[in-house]
C-alpha cells in the first residue's frame, strides 16, 4: 500500500457451546482482519459484516462443501468465515480498484486459507456484466455485505444477483443492509428484477456464542435479508 496508512489488525471470534451438529460441544474460530483508517470503505470492517459472517457461523452446518460467492467483499470477513467453515468460496471486489482487490487477497492469506483449494479472489464488478461472471461456474450462495451503502449502484447490485440467479436458479443471495436513510428502498428494483426476498431474525444471533448481537452493531439497524428468484 502507497497510501501511508498504518495497517492493524482486528480479532473476530466466533464460538458456540455446540458443535455444527448440534450437540454439547465448544467450538470456536478465529478469524484476523487487516485494516487501514484512513483508507477507502473496502479496507475496513463495516457493521454489517460481522452479523453476516455470525449468521453464517451459526448456520455452518449448511457451509460444507457449498460454492459461495461474496461480491464487494472489501475486508472479506463473511467470506472467510464461509471457507474456514468448509465452503468453497469465490471472494470478490470491484475490477476497477486493484488496491482493495489486493488487500482483500491479505486477509486471505493473514487467515492462511488456500488459494484454488478453498478460496480464490476476483474481480466482479456490480453491472458489468463481463465474460467473467460465466466463468464463475454453478452457486449455492452468494454473499454481500454492506453493499447497498450507495443508492446510485442499488440497481448495478440487483442485475448482477439477477443475472447469476437466472444462472443459478437455486442459489440464494445472503446479505446484510443497514438502514442509512427511510428513504431509501430496493423493493421496487426487486420487483423489476423478479426476486423475492425474506428477512431473517437477528435478535437472537450470537446468543450460541454467548455474545449480545446488540454489542457489535451498536445503534445501527441491520437486516439480514435472503434474496431469490421468483417463482
Ligand atoms: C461499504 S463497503 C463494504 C465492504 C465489506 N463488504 C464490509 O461489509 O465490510 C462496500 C464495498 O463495495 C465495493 N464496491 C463499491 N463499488 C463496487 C462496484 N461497482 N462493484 C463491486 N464492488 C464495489 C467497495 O470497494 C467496498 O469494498
Amino acid at each position: 500500500m502507497t497510501d501511508g496508512s498504518t495497517e492493524h489488525i482486528k480479532r473476530f471470534v466466533f464460538s458456540s457451546k455446540y458443535n455444527a451438529q448440534g450437540n454439547p460441544q465448544e467450538e470456536k474460530l478465529e478469524v484476523f482482519i487487516p485494516e487501514r483508517l484512513q483508507a477507502t470503505y473496502s479496507f475496513y470492517t463495516w457493521p454489517p459484516a460481522p452479523v453476516l459472517a455470525w449468521f453464517l457461523w451459526e448456520n455452518r452446518r449448511e457451509l460444507i462443501g457449498k460454492r459461495v460467492l461474496e461480491i464487494g467483499a472489501g475486508t472479506a470477513l463473511p467470506g472467510i468465515v464461509a471457507a474456514k467453515c468448509g465452503a468453497k468460496v469465490i471472494i470478490s471486489e470491484s475490477a476497477l480498484l486493484p488496491k482493495s482487490l489486493a488487500h482483500t487477497k491479505r486477509s486471505c492469506q493473514l487467515n492462511n486459507l488456500s488459494f484454488n483449494c478453498q478460496v480464490q479472489v476476483i474481480g466482479l464488478t456490480w453491472g458489468l456484466l463481463l465474460n467473467n461472471l460465466d466463468s464463475i461456474g454453478p452457486l449455492d450462495i452468494i454473499l454481500g455485505s454492506d453493499c447497498f451503502y450507495d443508492p446510485s449502484v442499488f440497481e448495478d447490485i440487483i442485475v448482477t444477483i439477477s443475472y447469476l440467479l437466472e444462472a443459478n436458479p437455486y442459489a440464494k443471495f445472503f446479505c446484510t443492509y443497514q438502514e442509512r436513510s427511510s428513504d431509501w428502498s430496493i423493493e421496487h428494483l426487486l420487483a423489476k428484477w423478479n426476486l423475492h426476498c425474506q428477512i431473517h431474525d437477528t435478535s437472537s444471533l450470537g446468543q450460541s456464542g454467548g455474545i449480545n448481537i446488540l454489542d457489535l452493531i451498536g445503534s445501527h439497524t441491520i437486516h439480514i435479508l435472503e434474496i431469490s428468484k421468483s417463482d
